[in-house]
């Protein structure tokens, strides 16, 4: 059982044209809509590869209600908390020569009743699935959420002996960290400002692994986006590599989320370590094809499987 937990949903908005040209009027030459925000992202692909995620998510106004309407018809159950205002949307604007854009909205601020009532759903799916359930707690939080939002949402998990899978950035996932997640993914740039390591090499990967798990991380990858992925099942556990497949990319925006989904999913099925971490790349990789953020296709993933190279670091 998995629970995708959404604190800040969005509608993808990816916008295609020639060249963006700020202080121009640009005019895009197609334009798409899917359900979107991280933790949407990985219950997108979780569904894909075959799992019937729970979504618990705030929605408000006519984006949150085609967010909703996304959402089901991708079979995804969601268990929404009604905002009084509207589901902001993301930007991810596509130029011809493959420069990628984002404008992210901040995302409207939910009252504390709103808030309450999501802890609330949050609480009893935790309470169904006890013992059982990985939690994906995934994204961004709206403004008015305190940066101790995931913390107390970890020790809820862990107090009905569930799961929960972190990803996220800055003050939210260092406060998080203190609470002990099962599994923490950040890339590149959130780990090197959490832990201090600037990522160049292998020893300073794993040095930043290390870091992560005196923070209090229980398993940590670091995405290194096109540099591939490291990984570490739990402290003083075998360290793993793998680089990423080369595709022709249309955009990486989601990558992160495909590959936190590929891991819950491991995780609950218990893959060895290396099917782990080929489900992990191929999942990212199959993501950098895909027509929106979140929506790898099921051939693309078996596909680029087979072609992944995981190392084992000694
Ligand atoms: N250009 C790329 N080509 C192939 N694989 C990629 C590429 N970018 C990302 N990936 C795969 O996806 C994984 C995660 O990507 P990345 O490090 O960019 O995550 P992220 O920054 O958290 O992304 P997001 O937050 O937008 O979901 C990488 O480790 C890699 O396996
Ligand atoms: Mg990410």
């Amino acid at each position: 059982m998995f629970v995708c937990i959404s604190p800040n949903p969005a509608i993808d908005k990816r916008l295609r044209l020639s060249k963006l040209t700020p202080g121009r009027v640009n005019r895009a030459a197609s334009s798409t809509a899917a359900p979107g925000g991280k933790a949407t992202h990985v219950a997108m692909v979780l569904r894909t590869l075959g799992a019937d995620p729970v979504w618990i998510g705030f929605y408000g106004g006519a984006s949150g209600r085609e967010l909703l309407e996304g959402l089901r018809l991708l079979g995804v159950r969601a268990q929404p908390i009604r905002t009084l205002q509207c589901t902001r949307l993301n930007f991810e604007i596509i130029d011809d020569d493959g420069t990628v854009t984002e404008v992210l909205e901040p995302g409207a601020s939910p009252s504390e009743s709103e808030i309450a009532s999501f802890e609330e759903t949050c609480e009893k799916q935790f309470a169904l699935g006890t013992n059982q359930a990985i939690v994906v707690a995934s994204g961004s939080l709206p403004p008015g959420i305190r940066n101790d939002f995931y913390a107390a949402l970890i020790q809820r998990a862990h107090a009905h002996g569930c799961k929960l899978f972190l990803d996220t950035g800055g003050e939210a996932l260092r406060q998080g960290l203190a609470a002990g997640p099962d599994f923490v993914k950040p890339n590149r740039e959130e780990a090197e400002l959490l832990t201090g390591t600037k990522i160049v090499d292998r020893a300073s990967a794993v040095e930043a692994m290390h870091r992560l798990f005196n923070a209090g991380a229980k398993g940590v990858a670091i995405s290194l986006g096109a540099g591939g992925v490291y990984w570490c099942p739990g402290k003083g556990l075998e360290m793993y590599f793998a680089a990423a497949i080369p595709t022709p990319v249309r955009s990486s925006v989601g990558c992160g989320d495909a590959t936190v989904a590929a891991f819950a999913y491991a995780a609950a099925a218990t893959y060895s370590s290396e099917e782990t971490l080929r489900l992990a790349v191929a999942c990212g990789a199959a993501n950098t094809l895909a027509h929106s953020p979140g929506a790898a296709s099921h051939e693309d993933i078996r596909r680029f499987q087979r072609e992944v190279c995981v190392e084992r670091l000694s």
